[in-house]
């Protein structure tokens, strides 16, 4: 089988007619694998920005999903390559997400409280941080379908130049903001697994920053972002540390020590005043 991807969770080949199979490594649980499959299929039934899933496949000692090919270019490349059309696409992408995360909740059979959980084993908070954090993300819930990794090495533009989202293997439901807090993190911060190949040397980090201001002018007026944003982006970046990326360690550690006073202090919304916050 011909080695097309690779990702955190994974490497992805070609398989038989149009499709792909996503072997993911054996560090991997069957049930995470089989969260993703139910996510995936569930979302692929309300929208067609999905690619269509088929099986579940068990090879060796490994489970992989098999998905549709998509053919076409990964929107990080396809950026490289139009920087010129970049706030355009952009612009695509954000309202990608706002399709997504409207997309109804009642349609999507599987969903958990993953953010919720990375938050209670977080360690970069004690338990009254957790505790404060918990109760925001009760009051803030909106039901929103967060895709939970929504960044340009997920979208593929295909030959019709139509959007498909891959990877939702981290969707999870409650407040807009935090997705777009996670995409605004992962475009300015996030660290490729591999420059060359994925974001392209050319926009590496003057290209983040450059895309990461488009991102922002776009979703800047929207309804909620004034009150929502910052706190978001805070829990963000609290549940990134424990990915363990060695190279956004430090800053993530420099930030949640400078802004952990004030975004607890924002958060702690006290009994009856929960109303208002929505
Ligand atoms: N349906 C697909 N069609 C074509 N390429 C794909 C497809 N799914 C994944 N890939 C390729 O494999 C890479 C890794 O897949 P992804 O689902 O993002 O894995 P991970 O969860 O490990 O990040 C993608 O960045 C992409 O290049
Ligand atoms: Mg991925």
């Amino acid at each position: 089988m011909k080695k097309i991807g690779i990702g955190r969770t994974a490497e992805v080949y070609d398989y038989e007619d149009d499709k792909v199979l996503k072997l993911f490594y054996s560090a991997f649980s069957v049930k995470t694998i089989e969260d993703e499959y139910l996510i995936a299929k569930g979302i692929s039934t309300t929208t067609s920005l999905v690619p269509r899933v088929y099986d579940i496949v068990h090879i060796k000692n490994r489970t992989g999903i098999v998905y549709e090919k998509i053919k076409g270019k990964m929107l990080s490349d396809y950026l490289s390559g139009n920087i010129i059309n970049a706030r355009r696409i952009i612009r695509k992408f954000a309202q990608t997400q706002k399709r997504i995360n409207n997309i109804n909740v009642k349609a999507i059979p599987n969903y958990t409280g993953k953010l919720r959980q990375r938050i209670s084993s977080s360690c970069l908070l004690s338990d009254p941080e957790k505790k404060t954090v918990l109760k925001y993300l009760s009051t803030i819930n909106n039901n929103e379908i967060c895709h939970g990794d929504y960044h340009p090495e997920n979208v593929f533009v295909d030959q019709n130049h139509d959007f498909k989202v891959i990877d939702w293997a981290n969707m999870f439901v409650s407040n807009k903001y935090l997705d777009i807090a996670r995409t605004y993190y992962l475009i300015k911060s996030g660290r490729s697994l591999n420059g060359k190949t994925k974001l392209g040397s050319l926009i590496e980090w003057f290209g983040r920053q450059i895309i990461a201001k488009f991102y922002w002018e776009e979703v800047k007026a929207g309804k909620g972002r004034k009150e929502y944003f910052l706190p978001c982006l805070f829990i963000i970046i609290i549940t990134r540390y424990d990915e363990k990326i060695e190279q956004e360690k430090k800053g993530i550690y420099n930030y949640v020590k400078k802004n952990k006073e004030e975004m607890l202090k924002a958060m702690d919304v006290r009994e009856g005043e929960s109303d208002n916050a929505v």
